[in-house]
């Protein structure tokens, strides 16, 4: 009896092991802490404020904090509804979960590319560039995020230089400055990989420089991808070796998410927590 007891107990110890190996070794933080340094695409009503209502301790000598927030819907690392560029698509509560909840990813990483380009703020993602990191990391899977690590997070959070931003001296319009996606890329991801996410350590995954044309978000919009902005620590999942001494490197099979946006009724997009694990 005793026997069978240690064999029950050692089977139950291997079988934790089993399971524990599986679960991540280490979660990253891909969200930036909202804060007076949030940035927030322009344009906007609020910037991140929060209001501390009360602090401090009660008369009846226990402490007691209720704070209050208020921010417009698109800024720091934040997921952008399909509803925001298509007047009949998902609003960012009506995501289906299966979208956003350990969900497979890749992380295409064109840092390089980015900074030996002669403009860097006018790079844009495209298909060559998604091929060289399937020949590789592998094919990226069906209903994965696809993830592009430009680099720019390196500018975070200054907000001038974030943003690019320059004020044209013939209109009030201000201009922005940075690395997105193409369209072609966009189309291509969705035709060939049937992907449910996209994001971009930049304020946009149109370039910041656009003349107006948003062809990403419409084209995302339309059939129903949702974008997530303004992605936070890419190069430290890029960096990191998982318990089984497997680079982290963005390889698609490897690579999962957890898009977890406020649930706010009706909204075009709002903050998120993303973490992701390899
Ligand atoms: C954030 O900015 C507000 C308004 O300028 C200021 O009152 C507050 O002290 C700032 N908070 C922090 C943590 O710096
Ligand atoms: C452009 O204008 C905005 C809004 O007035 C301002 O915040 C920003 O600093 C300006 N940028 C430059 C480069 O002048
Ligand atoms: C402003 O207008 C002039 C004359 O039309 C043009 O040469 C210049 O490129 C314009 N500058 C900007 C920043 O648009």
């Amino acid at each position: 009896m005793k026997k069978f007891v240690a064999l029950v107990w050692f089977s139950f110890i291997l079988a934790s092991v089993a399971v524990r190996s599986t679960k991540a070794s280490e979660y990253f933080d891909l969200s930036y802490s909202l804060n007076n340094d949030t940035i927030f695409y322009p344009g906007q009503k609020f910037n991140f404020e929060l209001y501390k209502d009360r602090k401090g301790y009660t008369e009846g000598g226990y402490w007691y904090a209720t704070y209050s927030f208020c921010m417009a819907e698109h800024g720091g690392t934040h997921v952008d509804a399909p509803i925001h560029f298509n007047e009949n698509g998902w609003t960012l509560d009506e995501i289906p979960d299966s979208h956003m909840i350990d969900v497979r990813a890749a992380i295409i990483d064109v840092q390089e590319d980015v900074f030996s380009s002669p403009s860097p703020d006018a790079f844009t993602l495209q298909v060559q560039h998604i091929l060289k990191h399937e020949s590789q990391h592998g094919k990226i899977p069906s209903k994965s995020v696809v993830l592009v690590h430009t680099g720019w997070s390196r500018f975070w959070p200054d907000k001038q230089t974030y943003l690019g931003w320059t004020n044209s001296t013939n209109s009030s319009k201000p201009i922005l400055n940075f690395p997105g996606c193409s369209g072609e890329a966009a189309k291509w991801l969705a035709n060939e990989r049937n992907i449910v996410g996209f994001g971009i350590d930049t304020p946009s995954v149109d370039i910041g420089n656009n003349g107006g044309n948003l062809p990403v978000h419409v084209f995302f919009g339309e059939r129903q991808i949702y974008n997530i902005e303004n992605v936070a620590n890419l190069h430290l999942v890029l960096n990191a070796v998982n318990k089984k001494g497997k680079l982290c490197d963005g390889f698609s099979s490897n690579l999962r998410l957890f898009v977890l946006p406020i649930k706010i009724t009706g909204a075009t997009g709002g903050p998120a927590r993303i973490l992701a694990y390899c």
